[in-house]
């Protein structure tokens, strides 16, 4: 069997490895934007090349005939790769454009929520002038400014995160209707989990709940980033979170799925991500991605039991109904290492050493290799998941790897860390109590 991954994170390194492990002993080919050392390693050929290159990728797809190409990111995803590879007659894991809509374009995914009366949706309007937009602004409590395109986690303002005032939001708003729409909402209390969810676009089976850190800082501190690391439980729920709150998830996924495919006439195949919130009323839907998340895939695939290329095929083939999905019952802990000044100004070609840890994986991300050393091109770095009978023992080994790392770069010491857990779960004790 071949296998043609396309990525660019730490994200791809991780389901490379997952792929590799399959007992069917598969070949992979790799295009990614640098040489990866990871994913180098684990690859039959890794070819360094820019992902949104679509008649190279489909070329050099045809040249090696894989029996399926996994497209990892969003941006190939939104502008229609695997349209392209399914036109050449390659397989893919992954959802057409029309469909990866529900992530790239926040108006489309809130529009559609409130067509097919979608649960967990949070009140919105989509604006294309500024007619309107203060008045409906300040009709809400707090509000939340989203661009409606793709953002890479950081175009997503909050009151009271990023600016304080109704009017603050609406200047940065105006700026956002020069370049297209943007969508106003109000803002959510609570706590945000993820649930990626495998779909073939009649199934939809869930992996378990994550919890990302997206602020640079420890504390939550700081501007938004891609995210920091993020933590899973052995009971595969989260502190915070009971089982009927992911069964509220798992439905809304569901009847998104099947909304999709009313509103497209296009199945949705691939991974769907709910970046959801527990608010005192209930589960309500942040966004859509319409692929792995970046850190969450990896407190999922490095304790999935299932062998995860039978899966990516039961997804293709839509067989997903024979599959049962199940994952190990262990805690797991990720943290990011990234270059100094980043989401903002990372230094650029800075040496990053490690030794590898024993007790923890590590995945690469924005690194090239050059001579045998290790450069960080400016994105987050290396990611170290630790994974434990426990939390406490998950973050400790992820930790300890952390500590190992040399070079102009930080990390979130507070993430899986009993304090912090602690606080989320107080956060939310405080909110359900409140009027
Ligand atoms: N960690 C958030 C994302 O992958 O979008």
């Amino acid at each position: 069997m071949k296998i043609l991954l396309i990525g660019s994170t730490a994200r791809t390194d991780c389901i490379a490895e997952a792929i590799i492990r399959s007992a069917s002993k598969p070949e992979l080919f790799a295009v990614m934007p640098s040489l990866n050392p990871g994913v180098k390693k684990k690859a039959k050929e890794l070819i360094a090349h820019p992902v949104m290159d679509f008649p190279f990728i489909v070329d050099y797809a045809k040249k090696i005939q894989p029996d399926f190409a996994f497209v990892a990111p969003d941006d190939p995803l939104a502008e229609g790769l695997v349209n392209e590879l399914e036109k050449a007659g390659i397989k893919s894991f992954g959802p057409k454009k029309e469909v990866a809509r529900i992530e790239s374009s926040k108006s489309f995914a809130r529009e559609l929520m409130q067509k097919y009366k979608i649960d967990g949706l949070p009140k919105f309007k989509v604006f294309s002038e500024k007619k309107g937009m203060q008045e409906y602004a300040k009709s809400l409590e707090k509000i939340v400014v989203k661009p409606d395109g793709l953002t890479g986690g950081k175009g997503v303002h909050v009151q009271g995160d990023h600016f304080d005032s109704i009017e603050q939001g609406l200047s940065y708003a105006d700026k956002i209707l020069e370049k297209g729409k943007v969508v106003i909402e109000e803002k959510l209390e609570g706590e945000e989990f993820s649930l990626q969810s495998f779909c073939d676009g009649k199934t939809v089976l869930d992996s378990i709940p994550v919890q990302d850190h997206k602020r640079a800082f420890e504390n939550d501190l700081g501007p938004n980033t891609g995210g920091m690391g993020s933590y899973s439980c052995e009971n595969h729920l989260l502190p915070f979170l009971e089982k009927k709150h992911v069964e509220e998830a798992h439905k809304i996924i569901e009847k998104t799925v099947l909304a999709l495919k009313k509103e497209t006439g296009i199945e949705f195949t691939g991974i769907l991500y709910g970046g959801f919130i527990l608010t005192k009323n209930g589960v309500k839907v942040i966004e859509f991605n319409a692929r792995f998340g970046d850190p969450e895939v990896m407190n999922v695939l490095l304790i999935l039991k299932n062998d995860f290329v039978e899966v990516c095929l039961a997804v293709i083939n839509g067989t997903l109904n024979k599959i049962k999905l199940e994952f190990e019952s262990k805690a797991t802990v990720c943290k990011y290492v990234v270059p100094e000044g980043y989401p903002i100004a990372s230094v650029k070609n800075q040496f990053i050493e490690f030794k590898p840890s024993k007790e923890a994986k590590h995945f690469f991300g924005a690194i090239d290799e050059k001579n045998g050393n290790y450069l960080m091109t400016g994105s987050r770095a290396m990611a170290f998941v630790g994974i434990g009978n426990s939390l406490t023992e998950a973050e400790k080994k992820a930790q300890n790897a952390v500590n190992l790392v040399q070079g102009k770069v930080f990390f979130r010491k507070d993430i899986g860390t009993k304090e912090l857990i602690q606080k989320r779960v107080n956060h939310m004790k405080k909110l359900m109590k409140s009027e």
